[in-house]
């Protein structure tokens, strides 16, 4: 098997800071300290998230502070644990159809820092919401309580369930990912947290089973029926690589991703809320769309079975959304196995094109987008140095992603953040983006 493809790994990586090679960091950058930075960057020109600083600190200098925090309330030395967000190049709305997608990790991470105690509780800090609590490792069970503590009890909750004892733990949580933009806050933490809490319990499992676990979590304990994508890349992800993964498999195989394309992510600023609602909604449609074709083809147990030819047979037997649902499922895992075979040519401009068909899908099939971001598709649509863009994640607000030829990008996120103001009198957040490294423990450099 060629040293790119792979199926899920069963160790428990630990993580070094990468070689801070520009490649790997997005040319946009400041200049006096390029090895400082992180491989994200918002535009300074277009404002910013309240949690957020005009410009991202190093990540030596997070860890930094956040050791300092650590020690100064607890007195010890903490381990340091980090997870990427994400964002989806193509294969929205297809992973828990069994189908294929293909996200790259993004330099925003989840931190967390954490030290044993000798009780049975996890004594929680969170530096975005200012809160800490005590959760006792005893009672996590419980329905979905709608706070962000929700994610740690879940987790934790999970590995329990899973036969893995935990021990008690300080915990100070520091999140980098944009909260409710689509890019994976959620599923970074889940994976920071689980990682973390099985190191101070000196704990093991294999990393396929992390990501299955924190999914499980966001089922149960945050009320999100998602798919496996987020969790995946968080745990899986390669610098300067996307990664396509066949979410029945769970085999994948990692995309360099040609060194003079960023990725641009535009933030709608639209807030997009998954827990329960629409997103449940959808997947139950597709279930529905499943259990029809099963009446004419058995062996059908997702959509990623079923044919083109198939659905159009049966179109008939399906209501009309249920119809169109599957549509878009179906058609846009054919376009992850084109965009995937576009990528290994370096063909970017037909890339390009299926993201612009994906986006029309998920818009028009999947009615998942919203005017914001198809606004934005519009205008990224007409930059010059703009391969292809659409709208990530899960939808309902949130990104889009768009890829831009390295030189073009400054004035791409100033056209973009002009005309979509003009409009909405909302002032985009633009993050210049780079594929980074996934979930692991923070060494020093
Ligand atoms: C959210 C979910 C993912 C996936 C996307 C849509 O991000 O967490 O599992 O379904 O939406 O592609």
């Amino acid at each position: 098997m060629p040293e790119t493809k792979g199926r899920a790994r069963d160790d428990l990586r630990l993580f070094r800071p990468e070689g801070h090679s520009l490649s790997h960091y997005g040319v946009v950058v400041r200049p006096a300290n390029i090895q400082n930075y992180p491989l994200c960057r918002k535009n300074e020109m277009t404002g910013g998230l309240t949690a957020m600083p005009s410009v991202s600190p190093s990540y030596e200098s997070t860890v930094h502070s956040l050791k300092e925090e650590f020690q100064r309330t607890f007195r010890t030395n903490p381990v340091i644990f980090r997870a990427p967000g994400r964002v989806n190049l193509i294969g929205e709305h297809t992973d828990y159809n069994d189908g294929f997608v293909m996200p790259a990790a993004i330099g925003f991470y989840s931190w967390i820092a954490a030290a044993p105690r000798a009780d049975h509780t996890l004594h929680v800090r969170s530096e975005e919401f200012h809160e800490t609590l005590d959760l006792s490792l005893a009672s996590l069970l419980g329905p979905p309580r709608r706070h962000w503590s929700d994610f740690v009890r879940g987790v934790a909750a999970v590995l329990q369930g899973a036969g893995t004892p935990l021990g008690g733990a300080n915990l100070i949580i520091h999140g980098q990912v944009p909260m409710g933009a689509g890019l994976s806050s959620s599923a970074s933490l889940e994976v920071a947290t689980a990682l973390a809490l099985l190191s101070i319990s000196h704990a093991t499992l294999p990393l396929r089973d992390v990501a299955l676990l924190c999914q499980r979590a966001e089922h149960e304990y945050v009320g999100t029926r998602c798919g496996i994508m987020d969790q995946f890349i968080s745990v899986f992800a390669l610098s300067a690589h996307a990664l396509m993964l066949d979410c029945r498999s769970l085999d994948y195989e990692t995309l360099a991703i040609p060194e003079d394309v960023r990725l641009v992510i535009c933030n709608s600023m639209v807030k997009h809320v998954l827990a329960g609602g629409e997103y449940n909604q959808r997947r139950t449609d597709c279930e529905a769309g499943v259990r029809i074709m099963q009446r004419h083809i058995p062996q059908v147990l997702a959509l990623r079975d079923v044919e083109p030819s198939d659905l159009e047979k049966h179109k008939a037997e399906l209501p009309e959304v249920v119809y169109r649902r599957c549509r878009h499922v179906i058609n846009e895992n054919q376009r992850v196995l084109d965009a995937a075979a576009a990528l290994r040519a370096g063909d970017l401009s037909r890339f390009g094109h299926l993201m612009y068909e994906s986006h029309r899908s998920l818009r028009d099939d999947y009615e998942v987008s919203c005017s914001e971001l198809d606004l934005l598709v519009e205008i990224a649509s007409a930059c010059q140095g703009v391969y292809g863009t659409r709208m990530t994640g899960g939808g309902f607000g949130g990104c889009t992603i768009t890829l831009v030829r390295a030189e073009a990008v400054d004035r791409f996120q100033e056209q973009v953040a002009k005309k979509y103001k003009d409009v909405t009198g909302i002032t985009p957040d633009i993050y210049i983006c780079s594929a980074a490294q996934g979930a692991g423990e923070w060494q020093e450099p």
